[in-house]
């Protein structure tokens, strides 16, 4: 008998022994030209997930795939809009956790309409936003750190 079942997904309450976890995953450069987001040194890190954990109007999982911290997904405000967002590490790629994870999520964030802004080349976020029911609904672009443009889609769930 395994001690698991395999492919198992949970999400729970994140704990300060997730942080370490979530630093690394934040810290790989393909993960960051994907999501077309810098990460953090540890310090700063450190002292976001301080903040938004202590922040009653986020919500905030571990995504736990088979006993391990796979990610973390979270839902915040963001001048009047209820967004979502989400981090995989990589060695967790494209076993569909991404997909199962919000699906679940959506259970627990019940505000509607939610929105998600994805840079256009992040194909596999888009994939997991439209296969739980988001819909392209504009356009936008923002300048990163590098100076580079970057064009991204929003994405709206009613
Ligand atoms: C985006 C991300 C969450 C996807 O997670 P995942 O668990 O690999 O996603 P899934 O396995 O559920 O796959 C979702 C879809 O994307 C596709 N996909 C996965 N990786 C892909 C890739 N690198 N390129 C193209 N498509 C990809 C899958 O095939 C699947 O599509 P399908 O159902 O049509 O086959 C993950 O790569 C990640 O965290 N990246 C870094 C951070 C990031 O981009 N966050 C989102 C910011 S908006």
């Amino acid at each position: 008998m395994t001690e698991h079942e395999p492919n198992t997904l949970i999400l729970r309450d994140v704990t300060e022994a997730d942080l370490p976890i979530f630093f690394e995953q934040q810290l790989d450069t393909e993960a960051i030209q994907m999501a077309a987001f810098p990460s953090r040194d540890r310090e700063a890190f450190m002292a976001h997930w301080k903040k938004i954990m202590g922040n009653e109007n986020v919500t905030v999982r571990t995504i736990l795939f088979e006993e391990h911290v796979a990610g973390n997904i979270v839902s915040w405000d963001q001048s009047g809009q209820r967004e979502v967002g989400y981090w995989i590490g990589k060695k967790y790629w494209g076993k569909g956790i991404g997909t199962k994870a919000l699906a679940e999520f959506l259970g627990y964030v019940k505000p509607r309409p939610l929105y998600a802004h994805v840079a256009k080349h992040n194909v596999a976020s888009l994939r997991v936003l439209q296969k739980c029911g988001f819909v392209i609904s504009g356009e936008d672009k923002f300048s990163n750190e590098s100076g580079g443009e970057i064009e991204e889609f929003l994405l709206k769930l009613e």
